[in-house]
């Protein structure tokens, strides 16, 4: 009989006062060569006189709580199968004792594992892998990943009464250990959608009980953990979602390119391809984790010009940008309140879809109407390469499925067509976004993070990236030339326009059309080892993912596939992925998520897989033995 190992134990905390209280924060062990977390808190205690033999000189003995009716040995044998296949936790090693709940009539388990002990209990437990002390006390196993891609900032577990703590445990790996509990543990309910669901915290939302960082490490040391969780996660946790970790953000959520702009921290590393392709940000740690790690479901990010869907669309992930105002934003860091949105990111559409679902709740109806007409903006004509076939063919298919009409617009031409006295919009919006970033994220973020850094520290500046530097620098350089109330009434005259002809609403399909773009192609690399020429500059000019921040309208990301490039780094052809981007009318979200839905159904949309491709999975190339 094995015996786990342990390694860690409780952690010491010393105070000032003359009873210094120790507090257990919970146990590692190995189990064969898994590393485990043992949560401090015991599930439950049973009599444990009769196993007195199991314990010999390990502290705990891994066992297994069979679900059975009857119980016979073909029940529990097929129980198991279905528990390796289901879960990531669980592993053969903990067939070394079997609980069987209350007393089951026919005894015959026994012979499922003659050189198993039997654990009799009157307990009541999810079904699953756990560890028993000598004292009787059963805690739950929680898995230790790596977070070799760096996604994490912080690793998380919540300590059962609303807030959270650090999690006390380190695996190989050179990068937080992430631990996840047993998928047996959980069963997903109407009321708990998200039962056992594993999400990670883009590091701008609070969490009680974390500190929150925004990407910047003077922030991370200057504020008192959190007291307060942010509506969206918290709507999440009430879900059953598991929480955890916070993950990696460009700093204060604006846009950073690895190396040069993460001067704080380091940028996550995507997985896919060469492995040194940026990616993409805020919300990078979200794209990056999500795309590596399959222990992991759901990331939530959010999106003011592109934050999630940039990471979806490099590391080929579903992603939404969401109707502007569906989830408010309390205990969150700004960017921009105008536009900003939280987003979630995840390999699985339906899984991805049950979080939308419960974030939002209240403010989307998924729907099974659809547009029949679909516009799309430089879609490619000719099969000419690999990306453009996909693209060529899953067009085809979505219009056949929907029997749609399908027109190619031209967003620049229209506009002057029907707005002959405006400038293009391309000018009427040149500034826009970057005057709503700045003149809003000044007074709401800097201001105050000046004046209470510089109170502590002797009239100090923290250290601040150059990027969000420059951008409120320009912000403020610029106030008087371009203004808040201008940046709103160029915005509004965008989207008016925009819900009024491209994006219209439709009573009977939400939106009057679907409009598709190409969200990547794997025809642009952005290696992160290279040189940039120059430094960084405010985001000025339009480009197409502003579409829906200035009109407030849904902006979903959609993977298709995948296409080769060569890359510079492995001196081979690599892979990179193919997405769509989905847009439809403000407020049309569940309609968007239904469609994808439907194309997941009938196949012409699938789960992507983690690691080196989201086609065909494999280890990520750094990991390669
Ligand atoms: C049976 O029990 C032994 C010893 O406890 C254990 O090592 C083994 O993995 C178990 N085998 C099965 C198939 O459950
Ligand atoms: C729903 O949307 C409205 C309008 O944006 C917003 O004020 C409200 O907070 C949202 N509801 C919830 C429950 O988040
Ligand atoms: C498809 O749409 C056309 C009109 O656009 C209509 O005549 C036809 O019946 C539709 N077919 C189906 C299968 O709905
Ligand atoms: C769209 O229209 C503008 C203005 O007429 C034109 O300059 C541009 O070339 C067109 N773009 C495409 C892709 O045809
Ligand atoms: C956008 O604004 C910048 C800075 O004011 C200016 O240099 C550039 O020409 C403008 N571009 C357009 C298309 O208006
Ligand atoms: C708004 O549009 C006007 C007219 O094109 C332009 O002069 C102004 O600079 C724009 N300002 C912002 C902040 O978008
Ligand atoms: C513009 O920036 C200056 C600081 O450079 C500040 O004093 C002023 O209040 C700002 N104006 C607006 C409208 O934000
Ligand atoms: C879009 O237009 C409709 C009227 O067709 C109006 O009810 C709605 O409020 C508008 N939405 C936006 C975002 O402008
Ligand atoms: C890679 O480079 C080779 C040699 O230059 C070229 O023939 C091939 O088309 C390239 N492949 C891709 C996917 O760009
Ligand atoms: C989509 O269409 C192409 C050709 O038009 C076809 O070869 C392919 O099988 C279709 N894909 C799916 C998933 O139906």
């Amino acid at each position: 009989m094995g015996f786990s190992k342990a390694l860690g134990a409780a952690a010491l905390l010393y105070s000032n006062v003359a009873s210094a209280t120790v507090t257990s924060t919970g146990f590692t062990v190995e189990l064969g060569d898994v590393s485990y977390f043992l949560p401090p808190k015991a599930v439950t205690a049973i009599d444990v006189t009769k196993y007195k033999h199991l314990f010999g000189t390990g502290s705990f003995v891994p066992f297994t709580v069979i679900e059975c009716t009857e119980c016979h040995e073909k029940e529990i044998s097929s129980a198991v199968e279905k528990y390796l296949q289901k879960d990531d936790v669980f592993q053969s090693g903990f067939l070394q004792a079997i609980y069987v709940q209350g007393q089951p009539k026919s005894p015959s388990y026994h012979a499922y594992n003659t050189s198993a002990t039997t654990i009799t209990g009157e307990a009541k437990l999810a079904p699953g892998p756990y560890f028993l002390n000598a004292l009787g006390q059963i805690h739950e196993a929680w898995r230790l990943y790596s977070d070799y891609t760096g996604a994490f900032t912080e690793s998380c577990i919540s300590t059962g009464d609303g807030t959270f703590s650090v999690l006390p445990a380190g695996i190989v790996g050179q990068k937080s250990a992430i631990a996840v509990p047993s998928r047996l543990y959980y069963q997903q309910t109407e009321e708990k959608p998200l039962a056992g669901v594993r999400i990670g915290i883009k590091d701008i939302y609070d969490i009680k009980g974390l500190r929150t960082s925004n990407g910047n490490r003077a922030w991370y040391w200057l504020y008192p953990p959190a007291e307060n969780t942010a509506t969206p996660v918290q709507r999440l946790i009430d879900a059953g979602a598991i929480i955890v970790g916070k993950m990696i953000t460009s700093q204060f959520a604006n846009g950073e390119v690895a190396t040069a702009d993460w001067v704080d921290y380091h940028e996550a590393f995507n997985p896919r391809g060469d492995g040194y392709q940026d990616t993409s940000s805020s919300s990078s740690g979200g794209g990056a984790g999500i795309a590596a790690y399959d222990w992991l479901d759901v990331a939530l990010g959010s999106d003011t010009g592109g934050s999630v869907r940039g990471p979806s669309q490099v590391q080929g992930l579903y992603g939404n940008r969401p109707s502007h105002g569906l989830v408010s934003l309390e205990h969150t860091m700004p960017l921009s309140p105008t536009l900003d949105t939280a987003g979630l990111l995840a390999r699985n559409p339906l899984t991805w879809k049950a979080a939308a679902e419960v974030m939002y709740k209240g403010n989307i109806t998924t729907t099974t109407t659809y547009p029949s007409k679909i516009n799309t903006i430089s879609w490619p004509t000719s099969a000419n390469t690999i990306a453009n076939t996909l693209l060529l063919n899953f067009l085809t298919n979505i219009t056949t499925l929907l029997n749609a009409t399908t027109s190619p617009i031209n967003m620049t031409s229209t506009w002057i067509s029907q707005n002959p006295t405006l400038p293009a919009f391309e000018t009427l919006l040149n500034t826009t976004y970057t005057t709503l970033i700045t003149q809003e994220q000044i007074p709401l973020v800097r201001d105050p993070f000046y004046a209470d850094y510089a109170a502590k520290h002797d009239g100090r500046r923290p250290f601040v990236n150059p990027v969000p530097l420059i951008r409120w620098g320009w912000g403020e350089s610029n106030n008087r030339t371009f203004t808040l109330a201008q940046a709103h009434t160029n915005k509004t005259l965008y989207m008016s326009w925009l819900n009024s002809t491209i994006l219209a609403p439709n009573t009977r399909t939400c939106s009057e059309s679907l409009l598709l773009y190409v969200g990547s192609d794997a025809s642009s690399t952005t290696y992160r080892n290279a040189y940039r020429l120059s430094a960084p500059r405010p985001p000025l000019g339009f480009s197409r993912g502003y579409m829906s921040v200035m009109s407030e309208t849904p902006d979903f990301v959609v993977p298709i596939g995948e296409a080769p490039y060569n890359s510079s780094v492995t001196g081979h052809v690599e892979y990179l992925p193919v997405t769509v981007n989905f847009m439809a009318a403000k407020g049309c979200d569940g309609m968007l998520f239904g469609l994808v839905e439907r194309l997941f159904e009938v196949g012409l949309v699938k789960s992507v897989l983690a690691g080196w491709s989201g086609v065909k999975g494999g280890e990520a190339l750094v990991l390669r033995k």
